[in-house]
């Protein structure tokens, strides 16, 4: 059985995910304000590893400069109790009526500016508390009617805006690297970079585009009705996956921000699988909301569940990878031959060309005919899921 988690599993959770009071459009919050403090006491004590936050969470908006201090200082103090750490920090742009029509692409250029200097205040706490990821999440840089937006302008001032940002973190030589948070709508109707494709053909015409990767959050491409296990296999492809929000969605809905696994379990399986194979050592971040029903003690039991979650699922994907008919399905299906380059080392087109065997002689009829095996090996992965195959 998954055991107990700990540090080497770089769980992580933003402090606003077990400090979400629950309030939401049509009601009052549930629960009484978390202090900081307790969250990272709390979360290190079920095994986590790392903590995150917006600039709010920790220092609520408006602060004057002595309070700042305080609530700094105090957290560190938890921190070096706990041994927790800072892999990522990002900054809230979104709850403050100034950001109402986005913060980077906001129409009003005072307010621009404003954001920017938001940001790189919280850049300069991030690097102090040792953080190597800085997260933008653009909640509000969208719009409800198309009248109201020159999208081609605000991804000029986007990328103006991300420019500025990474030269900032050159100029001070900060070891962070930004991540952009795709989402495709709310809490604006529509909101811009909607999905990991769209941030990294961005990224794409960016400065230092080098510096910039992506923080994809599951239930947010499924809102969008996408793969996320296809996404976060392209973001690993291009060498762009920088951080990860680990979450649970029910299809195309409102962001529903569920625990891990509690949305669409079989991808929540495939995306562990693709996570410990494909090569990320980045933090398993979770960001969830703790539903509006569960008092502290079920926000505890959510947090604890995510985790558990992640190692039952870690646990059933080495399982089912270690299993011989699994090889033998994958062989099957053609996964191997899939890694093979399609022309030979050194194949010009001309070669090409000249290969009968790879036109004129070959019998399409006869390569129709091959049986992938697909469905079994799926059923394999479910059993395996289930625990059948235990
Ligand atoms: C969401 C978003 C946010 C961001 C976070 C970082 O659920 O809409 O995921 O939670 O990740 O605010 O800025
Ligand atoms: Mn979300
Ligand atoms: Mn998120």
């Amino acid at each position: 059985m998954a055991g107990q988690p700990t540090r080497d599993d770089k769980f992580s959770f933003g402090l606003w995910t077990v400090g979400w009071r629950a309030a939401d459009p049509f009601g009052e919050p549930t629960r009484s304000p978390l202090d900081p403090v307790e969250a990272v006491h709390r979360l290190a004590e079920l095994g986590a590893w790392g903590v995150t936050f917006h600039d709010d969470d920790l220092i609520p908006f408006g602060s004057d400069d002595a309070a700042r201090e305080r609530h700094i200082e105090r957290f560190r103090v938890a921190l070096e109790a706990t041994g927790m750490v800072v892999p990522m920090a990002t900054t809230n742009l979104f709850a403050h009526p100034v950001f109402k029509d986005g913060a980077l692409t906001s129409n009003d250029r005072g307010i621009r500016r404003f954001a920017l200097r938001k940001v790189m205040r919280n850049l300069d706490l991030a690097a102090e508390l040792g953080a190597r990821t800085y997260v933008l999440w653009g909640g509000r840089e969208g719009s409800e009617t198309d009248a109201a937006k020159d999208v081609r302008a605000a991804l000029d001032r986007y990328r103006e805006g991300i420019d500025t940002l990474c030269q900032y973190v050159l100029d001070q030589g900060y070891d962070i690297r930004l991540a952009l948070e795709p989402k495709p709508n709310e809490p604006r109707g529509d909101i811009l970079l909607p999905t990991i494709g769209h941030a990294l053909a961005f990224i794409a015409q960016l400065e230092h585009g080098e510096l910039v990767g992506v923080n994809p959050e599951v239930g947010h491409e499924q809102m969008a009705g996408l793969n996320f296990v296809h996404g976060i296999g392209q973001a690993l492809w291009a060498g762009k996956l920088f951080h990860i929000d680990l979450n649970g969605q029910k299809g195309p809905r409102y962001d529903q921000d569920l625990v891990f696994g509690h949305g669409d379990l079989l991808s929540a399986f495939f995306l562990v699988d693709l996570l410990e194979h494909g090569g990320y050592d980045g933090p398993r971040h979770f960001d969830y909301k703790p539903p509006r029903t569960e008092t502290i003690d079920g926000v505890w039991a959510s947090a604890a569940a995510n985790m558990r979650t992640y190692l039952l699922l870690r646990e059933r994907a080495e399982a089912f990878r270690a299993d011989g008919r699994v090889q033998r399905a994958m062989r099957r299906a053609g996964l191997d031959e899939l890694a093979v380059p399609t022309l030979a080392d050194g194949e010009t087109p001309a070669d090409l060309l000249a290969d009968r065997t790879a036109f004129e002689d070959f019998d399409p009829d006869a390569a129709a005919s091959r049986d992938y095996g697909f469905v079994t090996l799926a059923q394999l992965a479910l059993e395996h899921l289930v625990g059948a195959q235990a």
